[in-house]
């Protein structure tokens, strides 16, 4: 459904999400001061669309690979980062199989998720955590930002309860309620942004 909706040029979170770019900057800040640098230091985007936070954050220096099952959004990544001259990973995959992902090795220090587990089915969701799992660095955070509701059977959403069952190993830590904004159908949805951290 992605891939037909990039290519429609149907992407409303794409302007929410440049409406944005302050409270994700504010993040990445925060994540910068605990990791101490981005240098030599991975973030990995999970279903990073057209790639405006992986970019955001490649320019803050960190090591970027940014991954989406759509070709079309990661055709569209890898031309904004030619044009912004950053150099970014962007790789066409499956968030819910990250160790199959090619190059993507253990020591990820930051996962952000700006939009897609709170899209993912119950199974899928707790294949994401354990992808996480197995490619985290043993310091390491997981920014997960989602619709502000209980996603029932096949819904959408994001709660602290769900996040906790399917990352056990992860204190999930208070967060931070925000309107997505960009006007459109999403302007005026309710989000919400959760932070995951642990140090194994
Ligand atoms: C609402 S969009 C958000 C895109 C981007 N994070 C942003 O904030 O602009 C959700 C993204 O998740 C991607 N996605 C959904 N399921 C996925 C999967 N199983 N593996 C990889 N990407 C997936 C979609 O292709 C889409 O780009």
């Amino acid at each position: 459904m992605y891939e037909l909706l990039y290519r429609g040029g149907l992407t409303p979170w794409v302007a929410a999400g440049r409406a944005q770019s302050a409270l994700v900057e504010r993040l990445l800040d925060r994540e910068e001061a605990w990791h101490g640098s981005t240098v030599g230091r991975t973030l990995v985007d999970l279903g990073c669309g057209t790639g405006e936070h992986s970019l955001a954050a490649a320019r803050r220096g960190w090591t970027v690979v940014g991954l989406d099952a759509s070709a079309a959004a990661i055709d569209k990544a890898r031309r904004a980062a030619d044009g912004a001259g950053l150099a970014v990973r962007f790789v066409v995959g499956d968030v819910r199989r990250l160790w199959e992902v090619p190059g993507l090795e253990p020591g990820v220090s930051v996962f952000v998720d700006v939009g897609c587990y709170h899209g993912l089915r119950a199974a899928g969701r707790r294949m994401v955590a354990e992808g996480v799992g197995r490619l985290a660095a043993s310091r390491s955070s997981v920014l997960v930002a989602g619709l502000d509701r209980r996603p029932g059977l096949a819904g959408v959403g994001v709660t602290a309860e769900g996040l906790a069952a399917d990352f056990p190993d992860w204190p999930v830590e208070p967060d931070q309620v925000f309107a997505l904004g960009g006007g459109g159908p999403l302007g005026r949805a309710r989000f919400r942004v959760f932070r995951l951290a642990r140090e194994a």
